[in-house]
């Protein structure tokens, strides 16, 4: 669970709020609750640190997980700015090693 920095809103005035990733189970162990369980107990963690909601993205395998505890789909929309992106280094790091290898 990370901490993501978040536009304060009235309803919502923390400026940042907890953010689910990378839950992966063992794939000889799927199916028996151990996922429903671990989200189960951030839900509960976040709850008791007083944040308002948990945000995440969800893959076709975790949707019933999580929509069990009741997650709800949201209105977010994605522009990508770059279809390589994720894959591309950033343009700064692109220089830096240019100039390490004298490449001006
Ligand atoms: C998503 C993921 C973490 C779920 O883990 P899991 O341990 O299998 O989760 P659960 O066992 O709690 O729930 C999975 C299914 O098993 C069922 N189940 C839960 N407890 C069960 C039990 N005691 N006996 C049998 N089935 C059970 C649930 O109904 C659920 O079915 P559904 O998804 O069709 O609603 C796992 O599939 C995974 O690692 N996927 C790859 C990574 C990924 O996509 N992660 C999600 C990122 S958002």
């Amino acid at each position: 669970m990370w901490l993501q920095p978040r536009p304060p809103s009235p309803r919502f005035p923390q400026q940042e709020g907890p953010y689910l990733f990378s839950v992966f189970t063992d794939p000889d162990l799927r199916g028996r609750g151990v996922g429903t369980r671990v989200v189960r107990a951030l839900v509960r963690t976040a709850r008791d640190r007083g944040y308002a909601r948990i945000e995440l993205h969800a893959t076709e395998s975790g949707r019933g997980v999580y929509e069990r505890l009741g997650f709800v789909a949201t209105t977010q929309m994605r522009l990508t700015l770059h279809p390589k992106a994720g894959r591309r280094r950033p343009p700064h790091a692109r220089s830096a090693r240019r100039r390490s290898r004298g490449l001006s």
